[in-house]
């Protein structure tokens, strides 16, 4: 080959001087230096199948070099000859080493995202007239239109965090952009406008090469890949953006499809890429080429995440000049809608109330366009709209859906996988469709059980919405609009530690005994006790340490059955717990679970003994139309299956230890936090006044201040006074940061 290139040198009449490898894939390329200090490029190729290819670029590159403003690599002639072919029936052609600064190398300013743009409007206004036969029929795993074959890469992807990331961004475009794309209009374009390919001279674009990947696709893909790159490493990606944006519409207009697809069609490039990237890793595919813009895109896709789609629509649409008379909503129509069709017993969250219209793991996005953060919802558990739980939900839907009156694969696979989290003696489980149902079971199996009336709750406990249990949430019976206490119906004192009635659990443990004693001699039966380990009405309470470890096996002598409402704090939030009956070392005879479960999909359920499910058989079937139907059970399968993928109960230990130790160093500062307590990411933060009483209408302001600054937080304990934390598990420390700086501040002005 040596001897084949020098040949070729010579033929040209060029003395090297020196020969350099470069970088590169599809073709071995050398980097030649002449005697007088001219350089060109040798490409040199042993495929075969690229030689039609090759021919037509070289044709179109002639023609558009005469148009374009910056240089292209046109190929060289020599004795009529552009291609040269070897003996060995490899061929190369030599180019002019095009002058310049990688774009890569070079400072980004708003001149040079403008002209970038512009260059790329130009190239595809330049290419659109080229009829190419091969190009058109060429497919490269580069193209846009294909990019779903990145899909079975994901696997590569070695942080569960990373993949699911590049997972949902496939996924939105699998089913929101995908279709569009496919009808929009094509032609020729470069394909790869990365920041490799790119040459630069004083806040310009002086050279594009490399046409390798160019093919005939959808034309929005060429501003999409060029911003796809252009947007990695920069602090204001956003801001570059718009001028790339305003640069290629100064040439070319964009239509108002081709700009809604467009934030999409940038975030699969980056899909691809660190798709791709993955693979070669795995397979030590030792290329810096291939690996190069991996960090920068993995940057970028997380800070993506927090940006709202509505806000990029707008930003991009404003850049392109495409106006649109959607910006400000109001909320009008919202609350007449909700006036004349909805009861007023329906509440609304904070002092105004949010619009949503989608959200990703951590992040909330209203239909202005905010991105909210979400450090409240604790349903969405695996992190809202997790591409694992939506997959779960549209396959079995399209497959089967029934009930439990036939025997199903996914029912029996999900009740043998959610009873491994149990101890032995919890085995038998019934599937409903909320908390509220699953209580409600729970106390109908507790009477059966025990053949008595009578129920043991706690103090601002709320477990659910029904009657029945209307009556056994303090919560509810004992707050405005409540009809009190019912008869048979024993209410615990909340054993807190803070601003508690006592210090110790023994004193907690001697009173409640006491109440359930002068109950029982009054006459009444208890079948059970309903409690929750950590109060989340209550203000986000944990029980006093070792309460239930007492009170529960003193019940059990008594004949009282114990169920444990794990609604709110079960399924590894704890951190440390996967339930919260352990942290208080007692096992339940019945644990009720919900929200979480189905990160949001409707699926609850009732776990028990053998015993206590046994004596539930009196004759009455026991059926729900929806419990256990097998999109709820695929769902909860893969609500598990990500909390062990994702090591999400060990993240939520170590992002709830950061959180409390920096929610203590502001109690320090101010003293108007007078607790922070909570376990994992289920944390509370109870605020007091100067005086010392609880200071419900400071946890109001902080609350609607942190809302204001796109931070949601919730509130609730006897006097409104606690700020309740409990987000979905991915919240990371960069999130926390974010609460506590948010929460420094607001305090500050309160
Ligand atoms: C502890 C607890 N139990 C039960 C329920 C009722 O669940 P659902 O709203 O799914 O009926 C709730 C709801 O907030 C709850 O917090």
């Amino acid at each position: 080959m040596v001897n084949e290139v020098q040949k070729l040198l010579d033929s040209f009449g060029i003395n090297a001087f020196s020969i350099k490898k470069l970088e590169g894939y599809g073709s071995t390329n050398y980097k030649i230096t002449d005697d007088g200090g001219d350089q060109f490029v040798l490409k040199h190729y042993t495929d075969q199948k690229v030689l039609p290819l090759l021919i037509e670029e070289i044709g179109f590159v002639d023609k558009i070099k005469e148009n374009l403003p910056y240089q292209v690599p046109y190929t060289l002639e020599k004795q009529n000859e552009r291609i040269h072919h070897f003996a060995d029936e490899s061929f190369a052609r030599l180019l002019p080493f095009l002058k310049g600064t990688f774009l890569a190398e070079t400072r980004i300013t708003p001149e040079l995202s403008y002209d970038f743009g512009r260059s790329m409007a130009l190239m595809v206004s330049e290419l659109s007239s080229s009829k190419s036969l091969y190009f058109a029929s060429k497919r490269t795993e580069w193209d846009l239109l294909f990019a779903l074959k990145s899909k079975p890469l994901l696997q590569y992807i070695e942080d569960p965090h990373q993949r699911k990331i590049a997972h949902y961004f496939l996924d939105q475009f699998e089913h929101f952009t995908l279709p569009t794309l496919r009808s929009l209009p094509r032609q020729l374009i470069h394909n790869d406008f990365n920041e490799w390919n790119v040459l630069c001279e004083e806040d310009k674009v002086c050279g594009v090469i490399d046409f390798g990947d160019a093919t005939v696709t959808p034309r929005i893909c060429e501003l999409a890949i060029g911003l796809a790159y252009i947007m990695q490493k920069q602090e204001l990606p956003l801001a570059i953006a718009s001028e790339v944006i305003r640069g290629y519409v100064s040439i070319s207009k964009l239509s108002k499809q081709e700009i809604e697809i467009l934030p999409s069609l940038i975030t699969t490039r980056i899909c691809t890429s660190v798709c791709g990237s993955a693979k070669a890793k795995k397979e030590s595919f030792d290329s810096d080429y291939i690996l190069i813009s991996e960090k920068g895109g993995w940057d970028l896709l997380n800070k993506w995440i927090g940006w709202s789609p509505i806000l990029l629509n707008d930003l991009f649409r404003e850049a392109a000049g495409v106006q649109e008379c959607n910006k400000k909503y109001s909320h009008l129509a919202s609350e007449k809608t909700r006036k004349d069709r909805f009861s007023p017993a329906l509440g609304l969250s904070y002092d105004i109330p949010i619009h949503m219209s989608s959200a990703a793991f951590q992040y909330m996005y209203d239909r202005e366009g905010n991105a909210y953060l979400d450090a409240y919802n604790n349903i969405p558990l695996v992190g809202h709209s997790h591409p694992k739980v939506s997959e779960a939900v549209s396959k079995q839907i399209r497959t089967l859906n029934t009930n439990t009156r036939y025997h199903n694969q996914s029912l029996y696979a999900y009740a043998e996988r959610l009873l491994e989290y149990f101890p032995a003696q919890l085995d038998r489980v019934f599937f409903v469709n909320s908390g509220t149902e699953a209580n409600d079971l729970a106390q109908r199996l507790s009477k059966t059980f025990t053949n008595r009336n009578g129920k043991i709750v706690m103090e601002m406990g709320y477990h659910g919405h029904t009657t029945e249990l209307v009556n056994l949430s303090a919560y509810k019976y004992n707050g405005e609009g409540g009809g009190g206490r019912n008869e048979l119906v024993c209410e615990l004192p909340l054993p807190k530690e803070y601003r508690g009635k006592y210090k110790s659990v023994e004193e907690y443990f001697i009173e409640a005994k006491s109440i359930i004693e002068s109950c029982i001699d009054g006459g009444h039966e208890f079948s059970s006790l309903l409690v929750e380990p950590i109060s989340g009405c209550g203000g986000q309470v944990p029980l006093i340490d070792g309460y239930l470890e007492q009170l529960v096996p003193w019940l059990k002598e008594k004949g009282i059955i114990s169920i444990s409402d794990e609604v709110q704090i079960g399924f590894g939030r704890l951190g440390k717990w996967f339930w919260g009956f352990e942290m208080q070392r007692f096992t339940p005879d019945i644990v009720v679970l919900g929200k979480p479960i189905g990160n949001g999909f409707p699926l609850a359920a009732v776990v028990t003994t053998q015993a206590i499910a046994d004596a539930f058989d009196n004759g009455m079937e026991f059926f729900s139309s929806f419990g256990g139907n097998p999109i709820a059970t695929e769902v909860g399968l893969a609500v598990l299956n990500i909390i062990e993928e994702e090591g999400l109960q060990k993240h939520s230990f170590e992002t709830g230890e950061y959180f409390k130790k920096n929610l203590r160093m502001l109690q320090n500062i101010h003293p108007k936090i007078g607790d922070v307590r909570g376990e994992g990411l289920f944390l509370g933060v109870e605020f007091i006044n100067g005086d010392g009483s609880p200071g419900g209408s400071i946890c109001k302001k902080v609350k609607n201040q942190l809302k204001g600054m796109f931070i949601l937080t919730g509130s609730d304990g006897k006097h409104d006074e606690v700020l309740k934390m409990k987000p979905p598990l991915c919240f990371n420390r960069g999130n926390v940061d974010r609460v506590v700086m948010a929460m420094d501040k607001v305090l500050r002005t309160i």
